[in-house]
Formats: C-alpha cells, structure tokens, sequence
C-alpha cells in the first residue's frame, strides 16, 4: 500500500486527521481527533494540527481544511472559528509548524473534491451542489467534476435570515428540532438554490448525513438529493487528495 496521503479537517468542535489510501478514498489509520481549542485563534489549532501530524507519524505533504474562504492559502472569513483567522497566511502558519509542504482549502470543497474523486457519479457528471451541515452549512459548485471554489451558499439570506443561521445542524440541535421540523427548513434552503441555480443534483453531507433516511426522503426539490458516499469521511479525504495532487483551489 503505497499510495497514501494525508489529510485533517477543521471544525467548529472537533480537528480531526487521518492517513488515506488514496486509490480507494478509505482511511487507513484510525482517525485521530482533538477537541477544537477555545478560542480557536490560528496559533492554538496549528499547535493542534503539529500534535495530529506528529500522533501519526506521518511524513509527507498534508491537506488542510478550514471553514473560511481561501484564496491563494489566505484566509478571508471567519464565520464559525475565531475571527483572528481573517487574513492568516495558511500555509504559512500551518508549513512553520509541520515543516513541510501543506495545501490549504475550505472544507466544503473538499467535501466536494471528495466526492468527485471518489463518490457517485452524480458529483462528477452536469451541475451538482454538494452542502455539507454542521456548525455552519458549507457548498462546493461543481460543473462535470471541476470545482467552482469558495462559494458560500450557507450564508444565502432567506427571508432576512442566514441559511446556516436556521437551517445547520447547530441550529437543529440548538432548537432541539425533529427531523421532520428541521428537514421544513433544510428544503427550504433546496428551493432557493434551485430557483436561482438549477443544478442537476444535490449531494448532502455533513455528519447528519449518517442519518439521510431521516430527513433527505421529506425534500420536495425536483432535482434529486443524494447523501455524499464519503459521509463525514469526505474534509480529509478531499484534503489529502488536493495534497498529493499538489491542489490549492
Ligand atoms: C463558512 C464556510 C464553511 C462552512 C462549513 C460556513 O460558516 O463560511 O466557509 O465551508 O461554514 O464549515
């Protein structure tokens, strides 16, 4: 097994890493995860990010993702980790603290980068809007498998609102909503994309995505909704593959 890479995903609760097999999209160590610092200031999840690397032992380049636009590796928003990040070189910060070559990118276009390299064929065929739920909610556009990056369709204003102000998974949790409640809101979201962008699939991801059969059958947009193949898998599977293919979207 030669073809491995690397990859860690940046969240709003959790930093987790993972060795890849990169012909199939699987992990092959186990996932290491650490609990988000807080603050989340770019020194503190570096640090963190050193202590996943050095945990696995892990030698080569690495993929990181962090929930902010980046253009070239330069963080631009922080909507849902400390707003110290705006402005922060990436690589940077990440290549002082690792020693090496480190590729940058926003998690939801991983997810996306992901699913292309690895999931079903809807992701890589026409006009697919991939959105991953969590803390926020995050999109990756993609046209026959090539990324449009740093779309921030999360923070579409719908009746005066954010999307991921009532439509995440936080918010779900937040306002302990049932599944059938929270998919209203979810839908909702759907029809607006829909009405302004008319893609030909959705793919949903995200770790509620584990739970599809519960809310993605309640979805009454004409183009079909899959869950993403890769689940929750797919931040550090779309970061070590941009990493061993040299990608910094
Ligand atoms: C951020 C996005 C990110 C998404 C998911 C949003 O709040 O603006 O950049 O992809 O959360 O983490």
């Amino acid at each position: 097994m030669s073809n491995l890479g690397f990859g860690i995903d940046i969240g709003g609760s959790g930093i987790k890493g993972a060795v890849v097999d990169l012909d199939s999209g699987d992990f092959v160590s186990e996932r290491i995860k650490i609990l988000t610092p807080k603050p989340a200031t770019p020194q503190a999840v570096a640090a963190v990010v050193a202590e996943i690397v050095s945990q696995a032992q892990w030698e080569g380049p690495v993929g990181i993702t962090v929930p902010s636009v980046v253009i070239d590796q330069i963080a631009l928003t922080a909507a849902n980790i400390d707003s110290s990040w705006v402005g922060v070189d990436c690589a940077e910060l990440f290549g002082r603290v690792l020693g090496r070559e480190v590729y940058v990118l926003n998690d939801a276009d991983a997810a996306g980068i992901a699913e292309v390299a690895y999931g079903d064929e809807q992701a890589r065929s026409g006009a697919t809007i991939l959105l991953t739920f969590g803390t926020g909610i995050g999109s990756a556009l993609m046209v026959n498998g090539v990324l449009y990056p740093n779309s921030e369709l999360g923070h579409m204003i719908i009746d005066g609102q954010e999307a991921e102000a009532f439509a995440s998974s936080a918010a779900k949790d937040r306002e302990e909503l049932r599944y059938k409640e929270w998919a209203k809101r979810v839908d909702k979201v759907l029809h607006e994309l829909e009405r302004l962008l008319n893609p030909q699939a959705f793919i949903v991801g995200g770790g509620i995505s584990r739970k599809a059969e519960k809310w993605v059958p309640r979805l009454t947009v004409k183009a079909p909704v899959y869950p993403a193949r890769l689940r929750n898998r797919a931040g550090i599977v779309g970061a070590a593959w941009a990493a061993a293919h040299g990608v910094r979207p």
